[in-house]
């Protein structure tokens, strides 16, 4: 049997187990202590907190999301730290008003389906053995053959209980996709997943036209922030914002589901739909995302921004914003941090300011 730890969770003084195998994040999270956190894999620093008293084990935290200096002051990564002893830290603990969270669960399902919808990317939708609560914008923990697991953003929107969509983007020698999702994984198969986890949700009571920014797959969680505004328009019978979503890619044939965005920008005034195409003659807009903005909004501010894609991308869509004198605190951003970013340390958190 595997030991149990106390966890102390100071300012709150809040008392948790904790597994000698499991993360201290993980309990937090399973317990409905909301500890930030944004990659889960010890890449970003956003879940660093500080261990005042017991032992732990750092785990396999980046050497640049966590400095040898840091180590020695005691701080920790709280996603890959595991306990030794009986452990207090202090954390930052997240809540914001008007927004429910939900604790972490383990879940089971079965492949409803497994398409190709784009190069490269394809669509898993997930039918869940018990509905999964989570806020538009969030992500799972989807758990891989082998018993590791990545994180993949929910696409599909709260409301729509009981299945689970994900866009998935082939990596080249990736463990989970090009060697189990775009290899080996099909309709029918069990697959087990834990969730929800990270703090880019859409925030409704924000009273401001939004920014929805993504890149490639990075479009998944803003869709789910669509189709719950679209939830609310239903509802409510009204939406009073604009909402102006940027889809970047590097080719048109990268444009998934461009028909229906299309299609929702004419049934829906207050939606605008921008593609934006890199590295190909295109019929729209050419060119990233950060230029196109730069371009369409000389002054940003009065808006909500949502930012999710590639690392190199959310940074520079993040500057641009900036530039444009949106401040900080009207940003969120979700980086799709990968294994090849954990060792060479891309964009990790650095300001208090910047929200993952
Ligand atoms: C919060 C969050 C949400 C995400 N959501 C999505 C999503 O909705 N859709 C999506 O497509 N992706 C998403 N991602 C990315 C996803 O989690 C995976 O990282 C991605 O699918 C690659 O997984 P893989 O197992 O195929 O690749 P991995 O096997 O993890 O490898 C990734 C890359 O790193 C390289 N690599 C592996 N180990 C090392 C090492 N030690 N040193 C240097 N390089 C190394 C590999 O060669 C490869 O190029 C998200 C990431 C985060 C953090
Ligand atoms: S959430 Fe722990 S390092 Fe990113």
């Amino acid at each position: 049997m595997t030991t149990t730890h106390t966890i102390t969770v100071e300012p709150l003084g809040t008392e948790l187990q904790c597994r000698e195998d499991q993360s201290i994040l993980d309990a937090c999270l399973r317990n409905g202590v909301w500890l930030p956190h944004a990659c889960t894999h010890g890449t970003c620093g956003t879940c660093k907190a500080q261990v005042l008293d017991g032992d732990i084990d750092l785990g396999d935290a980046s050497p640049y999301a966590l400095l040898e200096s840091e180590r020695d002051d005691g701080a920790a990564l709280m996603c890959v730290a595991t306990p030794r002893d009986d452990v207090v830290i202090e954390g930052d603990v997240d809540i914001e008003d008007g927004i429910t969270m939900y604790p972490v669960r383990d879940f089971s399902g079965t492949v409803a389906a497994l398409d190709e919808i784009a190069p490269g990317v394809r669509r898993l939708v997930i039918d869940l053995d018990e509905p999964m609560e989570f806020n538009a914008g969030q992500y799972v923990q989807l758990n891989l053959p082998d018993g590791d697991n990545r994180p993949y953003s929910i696409a599909n929107a709260p409301h729509e209980t009981g299945r689970i969509e994900l866009h998935i983007k082939r990596t080249e020698n990736g463990v989970a996709t090009a060697g189990w999702v775009f290899d080996g994984l099909a309709a029918g198969d069990e697959v087990t997943l834990s969730g929800p986890y990270g703090k880019f949700y859409f925030r409704p009571g924000r009273e401001k036209p939004v920014l929805l920014l993504g890149s490639g797959t990075g479009l998944a969680p803003l869709v789910s922030i669509l189709k719950t505004i679209m939830a609310i328009e239903d509802e409510e019978g009204e939406w009073e914002h604009e909402v102006v979503m940027y889809h970047g890619v590097a080719t048109s044939a990268d444009l998934y589901d461009r028909e229906w965005f299309e299609a929702l920008a004419g049934e829906r005034d207050w939606f605008t739909y921008r593609p934006a195409v890199s590295r190909e003659q295109f019929d729209g807009r050419q060119g990233r995302v950060p230029a196109l903005l730069a371009q369409d909004y000389p002054r940003a501010g009065g808006n909500v921004a949502y930012i999710c894609g590639n690392p190199a991308m959310v940074e520079d869509t993040m500057r641009a914003l900036m530039k444009a004198r949106l401040f900080p605190r009207d940003i969120y951003r979700e980086d799709f941090f990968d294994a090849a970013d954990r060792a060479n340390g891309a964009h990790v958190v650095r300001s208090p300011l910047i929200k993952r």
